[in-house]
C-alpha cells in the first residue's frame, strides 16, 4: 500500500491543490479529512482529456491552453479520470456548494466525477455562516465567513446533523427543527434567522441531496479495502499547521486538525500507514486574516511579494500579508506532523531581491534567543525574527528543469533551508503550471 499525506507547512494557501495534483497522476484515491468551503484549492492544468465515446467540441487542433479549476471540498485529484475522490469524516459539508461543484466538475470532465462521502461527516447548514456574522468572528479573526466554527461546534456538542441524517428524511427534518429553534433562542429578533423556516430548508437540502446521496457510504471500510489492496491514497490537507485547532496560533485558527492527526481523526485511517508526509512551504510565508506573523514585512517589499506572488485569496480575495520564510515555524510543523521529504514552492517569486531574508530564530523582549515555536500567544506576539539573508538572483527560473539548471544562490538557498531543517526538499516549484516543477 502508498499512503501519502500533502500538508500545509504554514498558514495555508501554499498550494496543496497544485501538488496534490500532479502528485495524484498515479493515484487511486485522493482523500479530504478536515475543513470546508473555507479551503479553495486551485489547480491549473493542461486541458481535461475527452473520455472515449465523447466528442470534443473545443478541439481545434490548437495546442492546449492552460485552465484553472478552483476545489472547495472535493479532493484536487478527482480531476484525473482513475482517481477517486473521498470527502472524509473529519469534513464540514455545505451541501449547497457541493451539489454546485460537482456539476461544475462534470462539466470540465465531460463525466460523473467519481466521489465518496463519509457517512459521519457533518453538514454546514444556511444558519452557520449567519450565526458566525452574529458572533463577530469574520471581524475578530477574519474568519471566512463560511460558518466553519458555528459548524464544528455543533459536531463538538453533539447537536450536529451528518450526512447520514439525509439518508433518514424524518431524523433530518427533526434535527433541523431542533438546531434552528435552538438559535433562534440564542439570537431573538434576528431577521436573518427567523427568516429561515425549518422544514422550508430541511426539504430544500433533501431535494438537492439527491444529486449526492448515493455517494454517502462508510469510506472507513473503503480506504481501509483500498489500502489492504495497494492502491495509491493520498491524503489532501486542507488549511495548515499554524492554522490547527490544536498546535496552530490560538485563536487564529480554524475549527479543525490540519495537522498529521486528522488523518486518523478525520478519514479513520492510522497515521503510522502514512509512508510519505509531505510538508508544502512556500520559498517565503504568507498569512490571510489576523493573527501573529513574526516574519511579516510590513515594508513596500511586502507589498512588492503580494504583487508577484498574486497573493490574493482564492475563497474571498482577500490580500494575504506577507513575509519571510521562518524556520522557527517550519521546524515546529516539521516536529508536529513528521514530514518526510518538502514541497518548496514559488521559488521563482524570489528572482530579482537582492538579498533574501530568512529567520532562524527569534528574539524575546527578555532578551532571549527563542529556536523553538512559541504556543502562547503572548508570547509569540513580542518576538523578533533573527535573520540571515542570502544572496538573490537575478536569472528567470521558470523554465527550469533541474535543480542543476538554477542559479548557484537558488541553490544555496534550497540547501540552506534543508540543512537547518534536515528535510529533504523532494519537488520545487518555479511557475503555476502543474509541470513547473524540478523534482529531485
Ligand atoms: P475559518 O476557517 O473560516 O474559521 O477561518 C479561520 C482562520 O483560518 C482565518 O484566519 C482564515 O483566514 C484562515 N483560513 C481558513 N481557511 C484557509 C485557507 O484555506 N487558506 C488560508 N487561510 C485559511
Amino acid at each position: 500500500m502508498t499512503a501519502i499525506a500533502i500538508l500545509g507547512a504554514q498558514w495555508g494557501d501554499e498550494g496543496k491543490g497544485k501538488l496534490t495534483h500532479v502528485i495524484t497522476r498515479d493515484a487511486d484515491f485522493c482523500v479530504r479529512f478536515n475543513g470546508g468551503t473555507n479551503a479553495g484549492h486551485r489547480v491549473v492544468f493542461s486541458k481535461v482529456p475527452v473520455p472515449a465515446g465523447v466528442e470534443d467540441e473545443e478541439d481545434s487542433g490548437m495546442p492546449p491552453q492552460p485552465q484553472e479549476f478552483k476545489f472547495n471540498l472535493v479532493p484536487s485529484g478527482a480531476l484525473h479520470e482513475h482517481c477517486a475522490g473521498v470527502l472524509g469524516n473529519g469534513m464540514v459539508i455545505d451541501p449547497y456548494a457541493l451539489v454546485e461543484e460537482i456539476r461544475a466538475l462534470q462539466e470540465l470532465k465531460h463525466a460523473e466525477p467519481e466521489l465518496y462521502i463519509s457517512q459521519t461527516a457533518h453538514l454546514l447548514l444556511p444558519y452557520h455562516p449567519l450565526v458566525e456574522k452574529l458572533e463577530g468572528a469574520k471581524s475578530e479573526l477574519d474568519t471566512t465567513a463560511k460558518g466553519i466554527g458555528p459548524a464544528y461546534r455543533d459536531k463538538a456538542a453533539r447537536i450536529g446533523i451528518r450526512t447520514s441524517d439525509l439518508l433518514f428524511p424524518e431524523v433530518f427534518r427533526e434535527k433541523v427543527k431542533r438546531n434552528l429553534e435552538r438559535l433562534q433562542k440564542i439570537w431573538p429578533g434576528q431577521s436573518d434567522l427567523e427568516k429561515i423556516n425549518s422544514q422550508q430548508l430541511a426539504d430544500d437540502v433533501l431535494k438537492l441531496s439527491s444529486a449526492f446521496s448515493d455517494r454517502i457510504t462508510d469510506t472507513v471500510k473503503l480506504l481501509h479495502k483500498a489500502l489492504r489492496e495497494k492502491k495509491t491514497v493520498v491524503f489532501e490537507g486542507a488549511q495548515a499547521c499554524l492554522l490547527d485547532l490544536d498546535f496552530g496560533t490560538y485563536p487564529y485558527v480554524t475549527s479543525s486538525t490540519a495537522t498529521i492527526g486528522g488523518v486518523g481523526s478525520g478519514a479513520g485511517v492510522p497515521p503510522q500507514w502514512i509512508e510519505r508526509v509531505i510538508g508544502i512551504t512556500k520559498a517565503y510565508t504568507t498569512r490571510v486574516g489576523h493573527g501573529p506573523f513574526v516574519t511579516e514585512e510590513k515594508s513596500e517589499l511586502g507589498e512588492e511579494l503580494l504583487y508577484r506572488g498574486h497573493e490574493f485569496g482564492t475563497i474571498t480575495g482577500r490580500k494575504r500579508r506577507c513575509g519571510w520564510l521562518d524556520l522557527v515555524a517550519l521546524r515546529y510543523a516539521s516536529m508536529l506532523n513528521g514530514f518526510t521529504e518538502l514541497a518548496l514552492v514559488k521559488l521563482d517569486v524570489l528572482t530579482g531581491l537582492k538579498e533574501i531574508p530568512i529567520a532562524t530564530a527569534y528574539r524575546h523582549p527578555s532578551k532571549e534567543v527563542i529556536h523553538n515555536f512559541p504556543s502562547v500567544l503572548e508570547i509569540l506576539n513580542q518576538c523578533e525574527p533573527i535573520y540571515e539573508r542570502l544572496p538573490g538572483w537575478n536569472e528567470d527560473i521558470s523554465q527550469c528543469k533541474e535543480f542543476a539548471q538554477l542559479p548557484p544562490q537558488a541553490r544555496d538557498y534550497v540547501r540552506f533551508i534543508e540543512n537547518h531543517l534536515e528535510i529533504p526538499i523532494r519537488v520545487i516549484s518555479v511557475g503555476p503550471a502543474d509541470e513547473a516543477n524540478i523534482w529531485r
